[in-house]
């Protein structure tokens, strides 16, 4: 059974290597330890038979919640896992005045906005060059958002 908990430091290493196994630049585990402290994110880790196998974030600020990632560990996708961690996320913002949603995705991840728009999250508008890529490269990013209101 798949459960979504709050992120603990005993997570901090697994978090870091499913992150880094699914994007071109992690976050490093400093930060992922910081992030734990944030008074303003919701930090949750989905487990399996006591493995971590997918971490979310979103942070809290004013009306607006944003999402700041979403994964799930390679081997685990497409099983439901990333749905009931925004899921989770979402239930977030009852506990907050929150009056709108906000994420980044790079334009090409066509799996993450399917997700997102399975939720009713809307495109906004393209922001340029806002991922770097390890070659130097840059990606734009498609801001998406949902109203609660
Ligand atoms: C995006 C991500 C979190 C989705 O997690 P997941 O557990 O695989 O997703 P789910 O199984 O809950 O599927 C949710 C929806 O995503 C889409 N999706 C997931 N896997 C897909 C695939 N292989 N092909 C096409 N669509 C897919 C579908 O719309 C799916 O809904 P459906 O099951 O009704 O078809 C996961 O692919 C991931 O970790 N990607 C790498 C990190 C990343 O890009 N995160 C987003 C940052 S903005």
């Amino acid at each position: 059974m798949i459960t979504i908990r709050k992120a603990e430091k005993e997570d901090i290493d697994a978090i870091y290597e499913i992150d880094k196994a699914s994007v071109p630049i992690p976050w490093s585990k400093n930060s992922i330890e910081e992030e734990l402290l944030n008074m303003l994110a919701k930090f949750i880790v989905a487990v399996e038979n006591e493995e971590v196998i997918g971490f979310a974030i979103c942070w809290f600020v004013m009306d607006e919640c944003h999402i700041g990632n979403i994964v799930v560990s390679p081997n685990c996708r497409h099983q439901g896992i990333g749905k009931k961690m925004l899921e989770a996320l979402l239930e977030g913002t009852k506990e907050h005045m929150t009056n709108y949603i906000t994420l980044e995705v790079r334009v090409t991840n066509s799996i993450a906005i399917s997700l997102y728009e399975k939720f009713g999250f809307k495109e906004v508008c393209v922001r340029k060059h806002y991922y770097k890529n390890p070659d130097g490269t840059y990606e734009d990013a498609l801001i998406m958002s949902k109203d609660l209101y």
